[in-house]
């Protein structure tokens, strides 16, 4: 199918086919056309240009016309972490947050992640899969087009395997790409707590094998953290992971300096997630990797936590990417847009900054960037037709309003 997009009001994000990700100071330039045309042909961009290149004339042949008039075009939101699996809310965890229960401690207690666990072990397939599928359309709706999804609420065998299985359907029954990441080591469950070697052999010898058996991962994560993974577990996880051919994609740094990046980048992940702990040690272990760093400002919004150091990270040549963390603890929201609300008001990035981390670096760190993430002929036209708004820094701005039009998921 042909169809053309005319009298956009401005068409964002055009980026030149070899430049895979954006770092430091390139962040802050999102290259536009005003008043402009765009052309999809089978699913991906053909052309575009400024709308004195357009023979009017030609409109009428495209099987879908689209007036943008007044309306921004743009890439749509690459969202690289989430745990959007999961079997119930958490609000009752939120209300003792608010009565002074520190996160920690409420994980501590068997709240968090194990409480997760425990409900999706007795969940089904089906269910765990039909609430999933619903969260994803609505993320699509908010502007996501391709998005990562981690297991790690099951840890166990079974539901470990269970939550990459419906992750698998989702795969086959969603119009998003998505890609599938691997967390048994999001937490020791209660009885491995004296004995953190068995959960991890566990992991290594039981459910990697199988894992990987079955095709099920495309990543491999682990919360690198105090009280969770430590870095040496962790290396040792990726270790494993990586006779497997599993990259990692990894949380590290949230609530402490655990070492996390430098594991990260000693096994070539894709990302590093959450950085909300990053010093000058941090930065310059990045700086000397193809590793990008992925912020979470709704997860520190969510739980109060100090916010990222965004400006420090870019100041200093990084390319930096944003994402949801979609999940029932720590950032109920997989709304994108206003996670650039957080990134310019909390993380002091500008509206091009966010918009670039959320588009073309998001992509990075699902290794998409050739597919996907920016207005490139011959890339997905995975594009957000915006309402009628002033600009696009109205976007971020308007935080809570809903600016987006029309949501296009390969051309559809
Ligand atoms: O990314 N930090 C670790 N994992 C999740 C939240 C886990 C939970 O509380 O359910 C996160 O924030
Ligand atoms: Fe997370």
């Amino acid at each position: 199918m042909k169809s053309i997009f005319y009298n956009i009001k401005s068409l964002v994000g055009i980026l030149d086919r070899n430049k895979e990700k954006l770092a430091g100071s390139e962040m802050a330039k999102l290259e536009s056309i005003e008043n402009a045309w765009l052309v999809v042909n089978n699913q991906k961009i053909e052309s575009f240009g400024s709308m004195d290149t357009l023979d009017l004339d030609t409109i009428t042949t495209y099987e879908l016309q689209i007036d943008a008039d007044g309306k921004i075009l743009m890439p749509a939101y690459n969202d690289s972490h989430t745990h959007l699996v999961y079997a119930a809310s958490r609000e009752s965890e939120f209300v003792d947050r608010i009565k002074g229960i520190p996160y920690e401690e409420i994980a501590r207690k068997g709240g968090g992640i194990l409480n997760s666990a425990k409900k999706l072990q007795l969940t089904s397939e089906q269910e765990l899969y039909e609430t999933a599928f619903y969260r994803l359309e609505q993320v699509r709706s908010q502007g996501t087009t391709n998005i990562e999804i981690k297991s790690g609420y099951g840890l166990t065998t079974e539901a470990e395997l269970k939550m990459l299985r419906v992750i698998r359907k989702l795969k086959e029954t969603s119009s998003l790409t998505i890609k599938a990441n691997f967390l048994a080591a999001h937490a020791y469950p209660i009885e491995y707590k004296q004995n953190h070697q068995a959960y991890i052999n566990l992991i290594i010898n039981e459910m990697l094998p199988r894992v990987a058996d079955e095709g099920l991962a495309d990543y491999i994560d682990a919360f690198c953290e105090d009280g969770f993974f430590n870095a040496d577990e962790t290396s040792e996880i990726l270790e494993a992971g990586a006779k497997y051919g599993l990259k990692p994609k990894i949380h590290a740094n949230q609530l402490h300096y655990s070492g996390g990046i430098q594991v990260g980048v000693k096994y070539n992940a894709v990302s590093v997630d959450h950085l909300e702990c990053v010093g000058e040690e941090e930065i310059t272990c990045l700086l000397n990797s193809n590793t990008i760093g992925t912020l979470l400002p709704s997860a520190a919004f969510f739980i109060n936590l100090p916010y990222q150091p965004a400006r420090k990270m870019i100041d200093a040549g990084l390319a930096i990417a944003l994402a949801s963390d979609y999940n029932p603890g720590t950032s109920p929201s997989g709304n994108m847009s206003f996670v650039c609300s957080l990134a310019c008001t909390q993380l002091k990035m500008t509206p091009e900054e966010a918009i670039n981390a959320c588009t073309i670096n998001g992509a990075y760190a699902m290794e998409l960037q050739n597919e996907t993430g920016s207005i490139t002929a011959g890339k997905y036209a995975d594009l957000i037709l915006t309402k009628k708004i002033p600009s696009l820094a109205y976007i971020p701005y308007a935080f809570t309003e809903n600016c987006i039009d029309q949501v296009f998921v390969k051309g559809h």
